[in-house]
């Protein structure tokens, strides 16, 4: 099977050009022009269009058990939401809940290998941390995995004191395991939201005021001066205050080996959202914050001292009790009114798997922040990189996976949750006007969109093991 892609405006990280792209089952064989069309099983006319890498989200949550309910995207409906957009690899986090971290990433190939409908990988959440689990996190390689994610919050739950994180720090060093670290402060947040609930506070915004962004900075100050201790690199997941990105800035500058990534939601949205009577659909952790945070978060953008843009993908209905249509059937998951009298009973997490690319080409290069390169070395090449997945993925190269969206830069819509194919009731983006559409998505070679019509399968994702991790 041949498939050459013709006349488009081909962006890679690195560079934009003009050329052909020649397909061979699922490789990209070549890149040039004027290739001969014999043998060629379809022609696309890419004139006028852009041609980029599939994007990489390496920060999702499928089919997530969380307080009374579970995440609303499983890992079928997710990864098709994720190619709508333009997305053909992702990385989700397995829980940490069985006796061993072998059976916890069982458990997630259970609920994955079946229904994936593009490539994907997984990091696994250390939780629980004694002896036993020191031996077998370095045994995370033989099962592909090359990264593990640590808690400083969610005390009593997710949490890992520092002690402990540091000792992970060590081990994952030794084995060439990246440490990926959410960062506030659980003491704090464990003080402040017992006050709240005992002041009768139960409204949404107070999940922000009681997450405050000085714990957050605080915590990404103490997770870099861990890493120097442990002297591992570290890469410091869903970033969102300007202080945090500062701090992250500073450590690069003394070329630590100290990484971040941030996602849209904390470019775009401040705790007012949460002050809305539908302020529940912007609970996520850490929260969002202020103006002065997101002006922060945009400029580390812009300088590079963010690595990687990726999602926190974790959707929920607003409305759980009220179903929708999803592929001709109606389906209700219960939600955030979980916590319509209590503000810690409101699941947290955010869609945005399917909204990342297009809201980022809009927000991001057509309105001046980001050039088209740099736009591919955070949604695609830099993920790659930092996780093991380059040349594989992540580029367009001769010999990389046929990943590849082709985008018209011209097409202006509307978007919202009517365009979007995240399985839940409601969008962040409601309403706004974006620039540049996808109108086909190849994964490995195989057309999966092709102009809003879905041609992917459940099962026709890959696990990918990773390889080797790559500092930035
Ligand atoms: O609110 C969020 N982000 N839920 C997912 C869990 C996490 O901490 O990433
Ligand atoms: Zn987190
Ligand atoms: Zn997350």
């Amino acid at each position: 099977m041949k498939t050459l892609i013709k006349g488009g405006t081909v962006i890679t990280a690195a560079e934009t050009i003009l050329a052909d792209i020649l397909i061979e089952d699922e490789k990209i064989k070549a890149i040039g022009l004027d290739f001969s069309e014999e043998g060629i099983t379809s022609v696309i006319n890419a004139l006028g269009k852009l041609v980029m890498p599939g994007g990489i989200d390496v920060h999702t949550h499928f089919d997530l058990p969380m307080f009374d309910t579970v995440s609303s995207d499983d890992h079928y409906t997710g990864h098709k939401a994720a190619a709508f957009g333009g997305t053909t690899s992702v990385i989700d986090f397995v829980s940490q809940d069985k006796e061993t971290l072998k059976e916890s990433v069982e458990t997630w190939h259970k609920k994955a290998d079946k229904k994936a409908a593009i490539d994907f990988s997984f990091h696994m959440n250390i939780t629980h941390f004694d002896e036993k689990i020191a031996k077998e996190i370095p045994q995370l390689r033989e099962l592909g995995i090359n990264s593990v994610k640590v808690f400083t919050a969610y005390n009593h739950r997710l949490r890992l004191d520092d002690g402990y994180i540091i000792k992970v720090m060590r081990i994952a060093k030794e084995s060439g395991i990246l440490v990926l670290v959410h960062a506030e402060n659980g003491d704090v947040i464990e003080v402040l939201v017992d006050e709240a609930l005992r002041a009768g506070h139960t409204e949404p915004v107070w999940h922000a005021r009681t997450r405050p962004t000085l714990g957050e900075v605080e915590s990404v100050y103490r997770t870099i001066k861990l890493s120097e201790l442990a002297e591992s690199p570290v890469y410091i997941v869903h970033m969102n205050t300007k202080g945090g990105v500062d701090h992250v800035r500073d450590a690069r500058q003394k070329r630590l080996p100290v990484m971040g990534e941030t996602c849209p939601q904390y470019l775009f949205f401040t705790a007012d959202y949460l002050l809305r009577p539908d302020g529940a659909k912007w609970i996520c952790s850490p929260p969002v914050r202020s103006k002065e945070d997101n002006a922060g978060v945009w400029h580390a953008v812009e300088d590079g001292t963010m690595q990687v843009m990726a999602t926190d993908h974790c959707p929920f209905f607003y409305d759980g009790t009220t179903p929708i249509e999803y592929e001709g059937v109606r389906i209700a998951i219960p939600g955030k009114e979980l916590g319509k009298s209590d503000f810690t009973k409101i699941p947290n997490g955010l869609p945005g798997v399917g909204d990342r690319m297009l809201v980022m080409w809009t927000k991001g290069v057509v309105e001046g922040h980001i050039s088209p390169n740099q736009f591919v070395q955070m949604m695609c090449t830099n993920p790659a990189k930092v996780f093991g997945l380059y040349p594989q993925k992540g580029t367009i190269l001769p010999g990389s996976d046929a990943d590849l969206a082709i985008w018209d830069p011209d097409r202006e819509f509307t978007y919202g949750v009517k365009f979007s194919q995240q399985r839940t009731d409601y969008n962040l983006y409601e309403g706004w006007n974006l620039k540049g559409a996808i109108e086909k998505v190849f994964m490995r070679g195989k057309l999966i969109v092709d102009d809003q019509v879905w041609h992917g399968n459940r099962g026709g994702g890959r696990y990918i093991r990773r390889g080797e991790i790559t500092v930035l």
